[in-house]
């Protein structure tokens, strides 16, 4: 059997590694190998945001690179589409692995349908019903040409079953990015916050003692937070003057955001703050590390409201909606919806600070999703 697998964008990079774990595994013990051709589109292209990653968690270098870097959505689908093709055309896979919901999971699945290849996604079936992301739609498109359908969680079968999928392509498998963060967990614990602060600063300020006691780690980069200048500039004002008087900040910075707050003019304020440590896109394991430490998380991530939960952080999600509600705490899970409304971030920042909570780990959620993923794939029928 041969299988392509399509990463594009810094959240494909945990959620493919035990995949490929799992296929060496397999070939470890089994006559029949399986060929495996890992392509990367090249959308996420700094170091920082993709090298490190393939490093830190064992992924062998891309064999294709398809170099693809920005551009608008229809630039990077259709740019992806025409390169990926070429190597569909020379590769002829059985199967191709596409995951999550960047503008890759699109363009390959897509290219792939259209050549009669089969189709594989993992983390399907997840919906926040908000057409308004382009993450929705690569969602929509992707999970609607999809031969293999393999879920986090069962709401996510829900989802797929209303839509019209038979059952025959569904399968609950649990969460893939779950496997990374166990197989990584004792390995970040040991890191030391100082390291990751002096190695990863933006500004020249010497910390002494910063991030020793209570912190907020802050991720954003969706549109609809950076990209509005009435939203930023409100939101990082509740930051520094409000968050930094009962706690520091460590805020690691998307390029995106980082392109924002320079057009703002927000970025000298931040970089002067005493209570704020500014940081360059961190690699897996610092994140894990400060996620692990932190009082509280302030994001707009989708996988950092997982991630949050199985270590026991509570999230503020700085969104109206989500596709991962399990994460959510009406369905147990520790992430709070709070769009970007300064009183509802103020009143839940103020419950959460108050709160004490423990890790919550949904079903299947339990660090061997990866082998059965790579098992519903080496059993589907058509
Ligand atoms: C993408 C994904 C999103 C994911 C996020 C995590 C899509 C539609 N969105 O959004 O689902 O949560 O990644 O990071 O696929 N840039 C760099 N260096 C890089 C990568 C990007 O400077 O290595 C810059 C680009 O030039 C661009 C901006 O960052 O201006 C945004 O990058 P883009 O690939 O458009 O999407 P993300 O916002 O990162």
């Amino acid at each position: 059997m041969k299988i392509i697998s399509v990463v594009g964008a810094r959240p494909n990079f945990m959620k493919i590694a035990p995949f490929i774990h799992a296929i060496n595994r397999y070939n470890a013990i089994n006559e029949d190998r399986i060929e495996h051709i890992l392509v990367h589109t090249g959308q996420h292209y700094d170091d920082r945001m993709s090298k490190t990653f393939f490093e830190s968690l064992n992924i062998p270098d891309a064999d294709i690179n398809l170099g693809i870097g920005s551009g608008t959505h229809a630039e990077q689908v259709g740019n992806t589409m025409i390169a990926f093709e070429q190597v569909l055309l020379e590769e002829m896979p059985d199967w191709v692995v596409v995951l999550g919901d960047v503008n890759a999971t699109l363009a390959c699945s897509v290219t792939a349908k259209k050549l009669k290849i089969k189709v594989c996604h993992i983390e399907a079936g997840l919906r926040s019903m908000d057409m308004d992301m382009p993450e929705e739609i690569n969602r929509l498109v992707t999970d609607r040409l999809s031969d293999l359908l393999l879920t986090p969680d069962k709401m996510a079968v829900d989802n797929l079953v209303k839509e019209g999928v038979q059952a025959k392509n569904i399968e609950f498998v649990g969460n893939i990015m779950i496997d990374t963060l166990e197989e990584h967990r004792e390995q970040a614990s040991k890191i030391k916050i100082e390291d990751i602060i002096r190695e990863n600063k933006i500004n020249d300020t010497e910390y002494q003692d910063a991030l020793k006691k209570e912190f907020a780690v802050v991720t954003l980069h969706r549109p609809s937070n950076v990209d509005n200048e009435k939203v930023f500039v409100a939101l990082v004002n509740f930051l520094l003057n409000e968050v930094t008087t009962q706690m520091e900040i460590a805020w690691a910075v998307h390029p995106r955001a980082e392109k924002q707050l320079k057009a703002f003019g927000l970025w000298n304020k931040l970089i002067s703050n005493k209570r704020t440590v500014l940081l360059h896109p961190l690699a897996y394991h610092d994140m894990l590390r400060l996620n692990m430490g932190a009082k509280l998380m302030l994001t707009d991530s989708g996988g950092l409201q997982e991630e949050c939960t199985v270590l026991g952080t509570p999230c503020l999600t700085m969104r109206w909606n989500t596709e991962r509600p399990v994460t959510l705490k009406e369905h147990g899970g520790l992430s709070v919806l709070v769009g970007n409304n300064i009183d509802r971030i103020r009143k839940e920042f103020e419950v959460v600070y108050n709160t004490q909570t423990q890790p919550v780990f949904p079903e299947l959620w339990d660090g061997k999703t990866a082998e059965r993923c790579l098992n519903a794939i080496l059993r589907f029928e058509m």
